[in-house]
């Protein structure tokens, strides 16, 4: 976990704001993101990329084209001497790659091993708050809490996010808190708030972030009066 708000008000260190990811294999909705000024990344999984109908190297290679930051590419193995294999193949392709391993044993094995020789590893798969404490002992750099799947079940995502957020401020070790399986613009609010690192979301939330039916009402109203003042 970096630094949290309150140390960093009090030490007067740099304050880095929430780090918006995009959770999209979609190279449009990347490339409009990114065109705003505010992409610090992508995430991505096999499901997402199944989505776009196009053939996986195609993809990845566009996505590190594009983005200025780190990216999440997912192994697809499930034993950990196949993780750390491909794992170490995946992060050959670019400098951003980071290599997202499920959580599990099989999972801790490899991400320890990954991150000895220096590949960032994002554990995904997280639902717990001991899941997080051991990927980051084990040397993740971030870990993803799944907020949304927790809440579709009727279990409270955020409690997982508050959890964490906790435990690692008690702490003193890089890895960084990446808040997963975002559904709408609240859980963006609400895990800022909690001082989560960083947000992953699907493209319709960030579209949403920059909404407000006042703002276009307020839009209207002015270019209204514009046209009243003389020119
Ligand atoms: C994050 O890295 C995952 O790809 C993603 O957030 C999962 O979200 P979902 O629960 O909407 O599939």
């Amino acid at each position: 976990m970096e630094v949290s708000y309150a140390a960093r008000l009090y030490w007067g260190g740099a304050e880095p704001l929430v780090k918006i990811f995009l959770d999209t294999a979609n190279i449009d909705e990347i490339r409009e993101a990114a065109s705003w000024g505010v992409l610090d990344g992508v995430t991505t999984n096999p499901t997402l990329v199944a989505k776009t109908g196009r053939k996986w190297g195609e993809v990845i290679q566009d996505i590190v084209a594009l983005v200025d930051g780190p990216v999440s590419l997912e192994v697809t193995t499930t034993k950990a001497d196949e993780m750390i294999k491909q794992g170490r193949q995946l992060a050959k392709l670019h400098k951003n790659v980071v290599v997202k391993i499920q959580m599990g044993s099989e999972g801790l094995k490899a991400i320890k091993a990954l991150s000895k020789e220096g590949i960032r590893i994002n554990t995904t798969l997280i639902f717990s708050a001991n899941q997080a404490i051991l990927a980051a002992k084990a040397g993740a750099k971030y870990v993803s809490p799944f907020i949304g799947r927790l809440d579709d079940q009727g279990q409270e995502g955020m409690q997982v996010v508050r959890e964490i957020v906790q435990i690692f401020e008690n702490y003193d070790f890089d890895c960084e808190l990446l808040v997963a399986s975002i559904r709408h613009p609240l859980h963006v609010i609400e895990a800022a708030k909690l001082g989560a690192d960083i947000v992953t979301v699907p493209f319709d939330v960030l579209k949403k972030m920059t909404q407000h039916s006042l703002t276009d009402v307020g839009l209207q109203r002015f270019l209204e009066d514009w046209k009243k003042v003389p020119q």
